[in-house]
């Protein structure tokens, strides 16, 4: 049975295993072989660990568990960056591919949303490759409209990156 929870500080290794895995199943080809060869646990777990502590109680981390395996996370919190009017922002959502389409990814979603309800941040963005576009499909689905669009470097490539927002979130609870 899956169980939605919020993480706790042993899930945090399996939280950078799902992050790791999941992103390279899904983002070969969009973004370079060189950032993908440089990923690993240790430095997913590192990073997690860091964005946690920066920002603070706003932010959170909630898992589905499968019989006490961590099958895929979402985490959110205080909007990272000023895209304005946007106050919350969901940092990241990966879920391994076995249990996509069964309706985890929104349910994970309508969790972080309620906890920024709690932090006062009642509108949320969420940057995502432009060629991902399974993800944009989720996006959409659960009421998010294109906001921005960008050209990050990586690895000296150029990628052009999307942002959903929701200026109310209410659509993603149902
Ligand atoms: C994108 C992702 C989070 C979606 O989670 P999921 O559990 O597969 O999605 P759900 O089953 O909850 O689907 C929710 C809705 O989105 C729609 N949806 C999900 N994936 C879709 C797709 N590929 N194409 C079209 N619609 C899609 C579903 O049809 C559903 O719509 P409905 O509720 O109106 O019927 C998940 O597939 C994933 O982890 N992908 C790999 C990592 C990734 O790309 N993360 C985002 C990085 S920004």
């Amino acid at each position: 049975m899956i169980k939605f929870r919020e993480m706790k500080p042993d899930d945090l290794t399996h939280i950078a295993r799902v992050n790791v895995d999941t992103f390279r199943a899904t983002h070969q080809g969009i973004v370079p072989d060189r950032l993908m060869n440089d990923l690993s646990y240790e430095t997913a777990e590192h990073r997690l660990e860091r964005m946690l502590g920066k920002t603070g109680r706003d932010s959170a981390i909630f898992v589905a568990d499968h019989d006490g395996s961590v099958v895929g996370y979402a985490m959110g919190g205080l909007a990272r960056e000023d895209l304005t009017p946007f106050l919350g922002e969901l940092y990241g959502i990966y879920i391994v591919p076995a249990y996509h389409g069964k309706g985890i990814g929104r349910q994970l979603v309508a969790l972080v949303v309620k906890h920024l309800h709690t932090q006062g941040l009642h509108s949320m963005f969420v940057w995502v490759f432009s060629d991902n576009v399974p993800a944009r499909r989720f996006y959409e689905a659960l009421g998010g409209h294109v906001v921005h669009q960008r050209r990050i470097f990586l690895a000296e490539h150029e990628v052009s990156e999307t942002a959903y927002g929701w200026s109310t979130m209410d659509i993603v609870l149902g």
